[in-house]
């Protein structure tokens, strides 16, 4: 019988990207199918987050349920990946001894010879090293689903920001030869993938080998992918401000396949918070770079990530955030608590602010980030967006949805034959969620 797998996945759009990638492999090594309920599993996998806190208590509440399962089927393989494994080890087996197999980020590729030594021996595995571009050589060739698709194109970081664990969870900046992301975006546009989001954890530090073994930029990088027949909206995440290079802000005037929006997280407004997490720029230099932007593309939207309550971040640094996002008006945002990673030179910082403060901030901070969001939703009110149709909406047969540029989410009555195609949409009411309008006529005219 076909064995079934179920895979979990915790944390960011690399993990998502690399849970996607395991099921590929196992499925194309074992020839099994993928099942979403897991007591009907042979093989469970956990892909894991260990960016803060919460992240990682879901690890062991998640597997705790599958040891019922390994219980009353003791052929059942359980498999934890990711940011915990890498970090954890056979740690995580020592705490959880029903765990068989534990891999890391980098050694996802390898799951088909952890599997079969896991049943063979029946001793526990554990694989989190790091070798590194290996891994993607190993990939079988992508498969779509839908009209957009994730491409990873660097892995893991090396700007070591005092919080962040990620530079050990998924070791040193390391990016992927130019044509090995060109060929995997150019399979995915022959399955149908209109919009392409390439990932890396610190994405804009991409420095990829190029035929000749010159080494090639991110902007170079978006200007081969751009040029690919059928891809003509192109996204990228996570950037760093400080290598939002100028060849980077000129790509946004040359490349129209470029959205009008940008993550570009600043993580605090104060200068002295800045340099204590290392973040090697200023809060100037960060606002000079978006001025820039915003000559080439005026109407831009902007989004962001904050830390609130780093070590002894004082009221007054505190302020300094407040009054960042309204120079700035991003148009969403994402905040967090700060939280001690073990292992990251911030955990040792002296750290006098409560947790009732912090929770104080962060819920100001939300606030006033939300209202944004809203006003700039209802500012697209009577605004014509263009939206990649992704297909019927969930709730409503009878409508469309897709996203705009600025990632929000429009529904409208539209034709399924629209799924794949760019349309116009006048927009005509802001939900909290999502969007709401009608075809513009002359968008017919465009559908190729
Ligand atoms: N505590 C809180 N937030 C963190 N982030 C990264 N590390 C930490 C931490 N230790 C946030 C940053 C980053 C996002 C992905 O997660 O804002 O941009
Ligand atoms: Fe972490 Fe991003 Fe800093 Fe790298 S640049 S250490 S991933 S926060």
């Amino acid at each position: 019988m076909t064995q079934k797998l179920y895979i979990q996945t915790n944390g960011c759009q690399m993990n998502e990207y690399d849970s996607d990638k395991m099921r590929d492999i196992l499925l194309d090594s074992h020839a099994m199918e993928i099942t979403l309920a897991p007591e009907n599993a042979d093989v469970l996998l956990l892909n894991t987050c260990s960016i803060r806190e919460k992240a990682q208590e879901k690890v062991f509440s998640a597997i705790g349920r599958w040891r019922k399962l390994k219980q009353k089927n003791p052929k059942i393989i359980i498999g934890v990946g990711g940011c915990v494994a890498s970090q954890e080890g056979a740690a995580i087996q020592k705490r959880a001894p029903y765990v068989d197999i534990v891999f890391g980020p980098q050694t996802l590729h390898r799951l088909p010879a952890l599997l079969d030594q896991a049943r063979t021996t029946h001793k526990k595995v554990v694989d989190i090293s790091f070798p590194e571009i290996e891994k993607f050589d190993a990939l079988p060739e992508p498969r779509a689903e839908g009209v957009k698709a994730f491409v990873s194109v660097m892995e893991g970081c090396s700007k070591y920001c005092t919080y962040c664990v990620v530079p050990y969870t998924r070791g040193e900046e390391i990016s992927r030869p130019l044509n090995d992301v060109v060929d995997e975006i150019i399979a995915l546009a022959k399955q149908g993938v209109r919009e392409i989001n390439l990932l890396g954890q610190n994405v804009n530090a991409y420095c990829g080998e190029m035929e000749d073994g010159a080494l090639a930029s991110f902007a170079l990088l978006l200007h081969c992918v751009a040029s690919i027949g059928g891809i003509d909206r192109l996204r990228f995440t996570t950037s760093h401000p400080l290598e939002f290079t100028d060849d980077l802000i000129e790509a946004f005037a040359e490349i129209p396949e470029l959205v009008n929006h940008l993550h570009l997280p600043v993580q605090s407004g104060s200068n002295d918070v800045l340099a204590r997490m290392k973040r090697d720029y200023s809060r100037e230099d960060y606002l000079v770079k978006l001025e820039k932007l915003k000559v080439i593309r005026p109407n831009i939207s902007l989004s962001s990530d904050f830390i609130v309550g780093f070590p002894d971040e004082s009221d007054e640094e505190f302020e300094e955030t407040m009054s960042l996002i309204e120079a700035v008006e991003f148009d969403f945002s994402y905040s967090f608590i700060y939280s001690p990673r073990p292992g990251t030179p911030a955990a040792e910082f002296n750290d006098n602010i409560s947790m009732e403060i912090k929770k104080q901030r962060l819920s100001r901070l939300k606030m006033r980030l939300n209202e944004m969001t809203q006003n700039f939703s209802n500012a697209m009110i009577g605004s014509t967006q263009t939206i990649l149709v992704e297909g019927e909406s969930k709730k409503n047969a009878l409508q469309m949805t897709g996203r705009t540029e600025n990632n929000r989410v429009v529904n409208f009555t539209g034709h399924p034959r629209l799924k794949g195609q760019f349309v116009d949409i006048l927009i005509t009411e802001a939900l909290p969620n999502s969007l709401r309008g009608r075809m513009v006529e002359t968008s017919l005219n465009t559908i190729k």
